[in-house]
């Protein structure tokens, strides 16, 4: 069997950092290069005070501390780390298509393209070459044509190992993996270069996790699993809906329907919507790849599970509106948490975004606190949107370091991200210094009512009425 002793890894974002610290914490006798074209992102990587790295996760900085410099290492040679390495991982970004066909639902391949036209260009002897990224279905098929046409003798197995990770709980789930997903052909090299991935996941999975499927199955599975989950939160998310008018709580109904072991516990909490990079763009893409297969009702059917998204989102910032007597013009509206859940400095497709989004249309003045989240990252989301000028959301958006600071005399809190700390602040302490009535939104789900409205907020909790 091939036995891999470099490994490159193309794109350090929130998916390749992470995943290359793990295997090069766990297999010192591989070396691992981690590369991007963005040189401030591989500062960061590479700064020497580990809470600087460029992203946030828990148990990230003592894995890279332990392996970088010694077999983990970050840089913007792309070329050489190609050259050097026998095994190439493509952890580049793929967004949804913004112009032309496929535009708002496709995948953006570009970034991926170039990858393999730059490893056709670099790569003189045989390389593996690991879909890491999410791509759509018969991806492998364009990486084959362009990699297999440079003329040059040099052969490449191409392998779909898509990543399950979750943000805010990456190195746990890196580390503890329920499974690993490796497609590839089914020839005997195929065979080989999959039995080669498998023996990197092996130095600290079982082997009975690690899945060997065909190429295909291995790409949809990715964007199938992510549509499965989403689909759970909207599903709850529109029974939050129905609770809010019934006086029944959704924390109830998530509780009895997931005692059933048909049914699960898991991924039932209600919230102001799903946010970060994958959940809308991968179900976007799977609608698009339905329709394109002429496949109507199949596309419909999951388009939904953003349709159900964006109303929630929508839901809960009307709901603020119509509860502060139908206007927010000028209102000081505190929004605890910015980043897509706790735990993450990610802020991509953020249910924050929207809802801010949303009262700035109503010439509200937000001011922000995020524990992980920087001013410049907030206004480049909401200029990102194109709905405002980077002037109007600076003179309408205020980005604060202290939580208190953000409530004096505001209007309403708005609690976007459920992280921990916001539970254990002094919440007698906010509704002193806010004006009154003192108004809470809690998108999360993580303030006791009873406590709350024993300190006299009026306060509202997704999916449940006051009582
Ligand atoms: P990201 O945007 O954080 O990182 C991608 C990096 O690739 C960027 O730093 C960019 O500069 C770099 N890049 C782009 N083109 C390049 C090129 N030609 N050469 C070198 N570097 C290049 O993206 P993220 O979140 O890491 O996602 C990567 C892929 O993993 C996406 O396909 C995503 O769908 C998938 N994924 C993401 C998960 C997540 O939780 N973020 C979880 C599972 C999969």
């Amino acid at each position: 069997m091939k036995t891999i002793k470099n490994i490159c890894c193309i794109g350090a974002g929130y998916v390749g950092g992470p995943t290359m610290s793990v295997i090069a914490s766990k297999c010192p006798e591989i070396t691992v290069n981690v590369v991007d074209i963005n040189q401030a992102r591989i500062d960061l990587w590479n700064h020497e005070d580990l809470d600087k790295l460029p992203v946030y996760e828990p148990g990230l900085k003592e894995v890279v501390g332990e392996a970088r410099g010694k077999n983990l290492f970050f840089s913007t040679d792309v070329d050489s780390a190609i050259d050097e390495a026998d095994m190439i991982f493509i952890s580049v970004n793929t967004p949804t298509k913004t112009y032309g066909k496929g535009k708002g639902q496709a995948a953006d391949l570009k970034y991926i393209e170039l990858c393999a036209r730059n490893i056709a260009k670099v790569a003189v002897d045989d390389k593996i070459v690991v879909e890491k990224s999410t791509l759509p279905v018969r991806t492998a098929q364009t990486l084959k044509s362009i990699l297999h046409n440079t003329g040059n003798g040099v052969k490449f197995e191409i392998l779909s190992n898509p990543e399950f990770l979750a943000e805010g709980t990456a190195i746990e789930d890196l580390l503890d993996a329920d499974r690993i997903l490796i497609g590839g052909d089914e020839t005997p090299s195929g065979q080989e270069a999959k039995n080669a991935l498998s023996s990197v996941y092996e130095h600290w999975l079982p082997k009975e996790r690690i899945l060997q499927t065909n190429v295909w199955s291995s790409e949809l599975s990715k964007l199938v699993a992510n549509a499965f989950l989403a689909q759970r939160v909207s599903s709850i998310n529109s029974i939050s809906a129905l609770c809010e008018k019934t006086d029944a709580n959704v924390a109830e109904v998530s509780r009895a329907i997931g005692y059933d072991s048909r049914i699960g516990s898991r991924f039932l909490n209600s919230s102001v919507g799903f946010g970060g990079s994958c959940f809308q763009k991968d179900i976007l893409n799977l609608v698009y790849i339905a329709k394109s297969f002429g496949l109507q009702e199949v596309a419909d059917y999951w388009e939904q599970v953003i349709i159900m998204n964006d109303y929630q989102k929508r839901r809960f910032a009307d709901n603020i509106i119509s509860t502060l007597y139908n206007t927010v013009s000028g209102k000081k509206i505190a929004f605890y948490g910015w980043a897509f859940k706790k735990d993450t400095n990610d802020t991509r497709e953020s249910a924050a975004i929207y809802v801010a989004d949303a009262l700035l249309e109503e010439n509200a003045h937000i001011v922000v606190y995020d524990p992980k989240v920087s001013k410049e990252t907030i206004y480049s989301d909401l200029e990102y949107l194109g709905n405002k000028s980077r002037e109007e959301i600076e003179n309408l958006v205020t980005v604060l370091n202290d939580p208190m600071e953000t409530a004096k005399d505001a209007h309403a809190i708005a609690v976007l991200t459920e992280w921990d700390e916001f539970k254990e602040y002094d919440w007698q302490k906010i509704y002193d210094i806010m004006l009154k009535p003192a108004f809470v939104f809690d998108g999360r789900r993580i303030l006791d009512p009873a406590k709350m409205n024993g300190i006299g907020f009026k306060f509202y909790k997704i999916g449940q009425t006051n009582d």
